[in-house]
C-alpha cells in the first residue's frame, strides 16, 4: 500500500504527496542525492556490449561525427566503438530493465506513481562533451545520474519556440537559450525530475558519465479515442441507427436542427458512458508487453507443473517488467485484471491478492487455500500464464 505521507529517500526526503502536489506533471524537481548508495550494476563496456546484441534497442548521437548530429542505430560491433571519435558522442539503450533485473529494482522505488505509467529505464553512456542535443519528450521523467557529471539546462514550454535544427534525424531545437534558474550540474546519485514538453539539453562533464532515465508514458487522447471507438464498434447493434424525433418545431426542410444534434450528443454520451469498456481499454493498452515478441504463455501442459509448484510453496517472482494492472468496479462487485496485455474479469472478493502481486515482489502461494473463491485458481494460473509470475529458477 502506498503510504504517501512519509518522506522517500528516493524525492530527496520530500513526502510523495508533496512531489504530487507541487511537482508532478507541472514543475522540475532536482532531488540531490535521491539515490546515493545505489551500486552501479552495469559498467560502460557492459553496456556497450548489450548494444552489440541484436535484439536490443540502442543507438548512438555523434555530435560531430559525418554529418551534424550523426546518429546510428543497433546493432553494433567492436568496429563500431574502435571508430568513434574520443569525445562528444552517446550510447543509449533502451528498455535495459527488461534485460537486467537490478535495474528492475529500482523500478520498484517508483510505486508512489501508477506503475502502468512507467514506460521502461533507459540508459545513457557519454563521454566528455556528450548530448543527445537540446529537445524536449512527451514523458514525465526522472533522469537519475548513476555515475560521473552531467550538466542539465532545462526550459519551460514558454520559454522557447518548437522549431527544430532541419535536415537531421533528430528534433533538436534551433533556439535553446539558458534560464539560469534551471542550469544544473548533477553528481551521482542526483536526480532531475522534468514534466513533459520541459525542453532539456544535458551535456556530460567527464568520460565516467551515465544517466538513467525512468519514463512515465501517458497515451494521447486521441489514441484514447480511436482505440475506445474500436472496442465500442466490437459490440454495437448496428441496427440502431438515427432516429431524432420529429418534434414538429423544424420551420425548413434543409434544417439540422438543434435538437438532431442534441439526440446524436445523447446516443453517443451513452456509449462513452461505460466506464468499464473505457477501463479496459485503458488497462489493455496500458499493459501491453514492450517487447511481445518475447512473451511466450505458457502451453497447458507447462502451466499445469508452473502451477502445481506454485501451490507446492516453490518461490516465484514477479518480473519487473511484467506489465500489471486492474481495474475495481466496487459497485458492481467485480474486477478486471490486466497482465500483459490480456485480461480476466473476477470476483472483487480477490483484490486483495491481486494488490499483494502488485504491491510485492516475491512470492509463496503454498498457503493458499483454492476452496476460498472459485476464481482465485484462474486468477493463479492467469498470472502464470502470462508471465506476471514466474517460478524463481536457482542458478545452476
Ligand atoms: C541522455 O541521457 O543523454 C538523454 C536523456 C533524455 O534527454 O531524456
Ligand atoms: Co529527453
Amino acid at each position: 500500500m502506498i503510504d504517501l505521507d512519509t518522506p522517500l529517500t528516493i524525492l530527496g526526503g520530500m513526502t510523495a504527496q508533496t512531489f504530487l502536489n507541487e511537482y508532478w506533471q507541472k514543475k522540475p524537481l532536482l532531488i540531490r542525492a535521491g539515490l546515493s548508495d545505489f551500486e552501479v550494476p552495469l559498467e560502460a563496456d557492459e553496456l556497450a556490449g548489450m548494444a552489440m546484441e541484436e535484439e536490443v534497442e540502442s543507438r548512438l548521437v555523434i555530435e560531430n561525427g559525418k554529418t551534424p548530429w550523426e546518429t546510428q542505430q543497433e546493432p553494433f560491433d567492436e568496429d563500431t566503438f574502435a571508430n568513434l571519435p574520443e569525445k562528444e558522442w552517446t550510447l543509449l539503450v533502451q528498455a535495459v530493465d527488461h534485460w537486467v533485473p537490478e535495474i528492475q529494482a529500482l523500478k520498484e522505488q517508483f510505486q508512489f506513481l501508477p506503475s502502468w505509467r512507467l514506460d521502461d529505464v533507459m540508459i545513457s553512456y557519454a563521454t566528455e562533451g556528450g548530448s543527445v542535443g537540446s529537445h524536449y519528450d512527451q514523458y514525465d521523467v526522472f533522469l537519475i545520474q548513476v555515475a560521473g557529471k552531467r550538466r542539465w539546462q532545462v526550459l519551460a514550454p514558454e520559454e522557447y519556440q518548437d522549431s527544430a535544427i532541419a535536415d537531421i534525424s533528430l528534433h533538436i531545437l534551433d533556439n535553446f537559450s539558458v534560464n539560469p534558474e534551471m542550469d544544473w550540474e548533477l553528481e551521482a546519485g542526483d536526480i532531475l525530475y522534468l514534466p513533459p514538453n520541459f525542453a532539456h539539453n544535458g551535456r556530460a562533464l567527464d568520460d565516467e558519465c551515465m544517466t538513467y532515465s525512468v519514463g512515465f508514458r501517458a497515451p494521447s487522447i486521441q489514441d484514447a479515442l480511436t482505440g475506445i471507438r474500436d472496442k465500442l464498434c466490437e459490440n454495437i447493434n448496428v441496427k440502431n441507427r438515427f432516429a431524432a424525433p420529429e418534434t414538429g418545431n423544424r420551420e425548413h426542410s434543409a434544417e439540422i436542427h438543434q435538437d438532431d444534434v442534441s439526440y446524436l450528443q445523447a446516443e453517443l454520451a451513452k456509449l462513452i458512458n461505460q466506464p468499464d469498456v473505457l477501463a479496459n481499454w485503458l488497462g489493455e493498452t496500458m499493459s501491453e508487453s514492450k517487447y511481445p515478441e518475447y512473451l511466450a504463455p505458457l502451453n497447458s501442459s507447462d502451466l499445469d507443473k508452473a502451477f502445481q509448484n506454485a501451490i507446492q510453496g516453490r518461490t516465484f517472482i514477479r518480473p519487473g517488467d511484467a506489465r500489471i494492472c486492474y481495474y475495481l468496479n466496487d459497485k458492481e462487485n467485480h474486477m478486471t485484471v490486466f497482465c500483459n496485455g490480456e485480461s480476466i474479469n473476477l470476483d472483487s472478493e480477490l483484490a486483495p491478492f491481486v494488490q499483494a502481486i502488485t504491491d510485492q515482489v516475491e512470492f509463496d502461494f503454498s498457503g493458499l487455500d483454492l476452496s476460498q473463491n472459485d476464481d482465485l485458481e484462474p486468477l493463479v494460473r492467469f498470472f502464470i500464464r502470462q508471465q506476471g509470475v514466474i517460478e524463481l529458477v536457482a542458478p545452476e
